[in-house]
């Protein structure tokens, strides 16, 4: 991927971000998936007063685009105020290994967003597990 349209999608996680509903942690987490055809879903953390129901931003916006007919994911942006840039939790990294295994993932602090780290699926999760039928 080019560096501005990492950018971009970067851009777009900070826009989803904004809707972000985290009033327990207050740490609001943005998260942008970008579709082969190039189209671009957003989606933030969303916390629950029963905590263990919270939804990160990832989850969000994978669930949102699968339900929504997407299957064929080039990348996805990660941002958050973290020290360069929230690397996403190991349920997360599951879902994303099951559903965008080709995926790049794109990371940045919120507050510095034109540093960009990139990683693949398959490396943050190596030997993530299958279902054998
Ligand atoms: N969170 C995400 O949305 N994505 C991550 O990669 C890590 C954590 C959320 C979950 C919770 O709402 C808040 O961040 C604090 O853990």
């Amino acid at each position: 991927m080019r560096s501005p349209d990492k950018q971009k999608l970067i851009a777009a996680a900070l826009k989803a971000r904004r809707h972000a509903v985290a009033p327990y942690s207050n740490f609001q987490v943005g998260a942008a998936l970008l579709t082969r055809q190039g189209r671009i879903i957003g989606g933030g953390n969303v916390e629950s007063a029963s905590y263990g129901l919270t939804c990160c931003a990832e989850r969000v916006a994978l669930f949102k685009a699968l339900t929504e007919g997407e299957r064929d994911f080039v990348s996805i942006a990660v941002v958050a105020r973290a020290p360069q840039g929230p690397t996403p939790c190991g349920a997360c990294r599951q879902l994303l290994a099951e559903y965008a295994p080709a995926a790049t993932v794109l990371v940045a602090d919120a507050a510095k967003p034109e540093r960009i780290r990139t990683f693949k699926v398959a490396a943050l999760l190596p030997l993530a597990f299958r279902h054998v039928p």
